[in-house]
């Protein structure tokens, strides 16, 4: 059964817009386990613009589901990495002017730099996912890098609805080979309640990672009612 992962990022973006205590992470982590995720995703940003090591340090400690840290491949998150110990980090590229990640890990520009910490995480415990374009190329690297997942980015997918057809083709055959190389297949980044629906026919596609429209959904009929909502729509769709 495909799996959803609830990014919260933006309960703390939320929280940072008045400096307060809350709404607070924690809290939404337990709500979104009640309303049937599978799992917890936080970006811990090297310029700390929502979530907190404070916010990383609780969650590892409060949920019940498989903890996902999103960051990026530096030495201080390495560090931050091994020091919490979530189930999963997923690496992505980074960059301060960005208002959320935008593409996919270069693998082939960043190899040595990702190499390093792959295997520092992995000799940690920790499984690591690499978020990347559908692209045979990058899936490649990621085998030979030897993650254990690759997360497909639908940014592209989701915002050029004109050539969306073309897009789920490649989102399709990216997944399709990744899991014939026995990588772990993930997709997220600007899915919603519609534009999911097609990603759902896709087999290889093991789980989705999806943070902003849940929480904006969450603002009108709250927040385990808007991650039961996707969840539910996940297991229908897969029918
Ligand atoms: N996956 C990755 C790698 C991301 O960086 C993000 C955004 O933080 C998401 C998934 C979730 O994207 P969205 O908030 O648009 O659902």
């Amino acid at each position: 059964m495909k799996k959803l992962s609830v990014n919260l990022d933006h309960i703390a973006t939320l929280r940072e817009a008045r400096k307060e205590n809350f709404p607070d992470p924690v809290q939404a982590a337990i709500l979104c386990e009640i309303g049937g995720a599978d799992g917890i995703t936080v970006h811990l940003r090297q310029d700390r613009r929502h979530i907190k090591e404070r916010d990383l340090e609780l969650l590892r400690r409060t949920i019940k589901t498989e903890l996902n840290l999103e960051m990026a491949p530096t030495k201080e998150m390495l560090n931050i990495a091994l020091t919490y110990k979530p189930d999963w980090v997923t690496l992505v590229p980074e960059s301060p002017e960005e208002v959320t990640t935008q593409g996919g890990l270069d693998l082939l520009k960043t190899y040595s730099v990702v190499k390093e910490v792959i295997d520092r995480l992995k000799d940690g415990g920790i499984k690591v996912s690499l978020f990347i374009e559908a692209d045979k190329t990058q899936i490649e690297k990621a085998k030979e890098l030897k993650a254990m997942a690759i997360e497909i980015n639908t940014d592209l997918y989701t915002k050029d609805i004109k050539n969306r057809d073309k897009y789920l083709k490649e989102i399709k055959e990216a997944s399709e080979y990744a899991s014939s190389l026995s990588l772990l297949v993930r997709a997220g980044h600007g899915l919603n309640y519609h534009n999911i629906i097609p990603l759902l026919k896709i087999k290889e596609i093991e789980e989705f990672a999806i943070g902003f429209s849940i929480i904006a959904r969450a603002v009108y009929v709250g927040l385990k009612e808007a991650v039961y909502e996707m969840k539910r729509l996940i297991i229908e769709g897969e029918k």
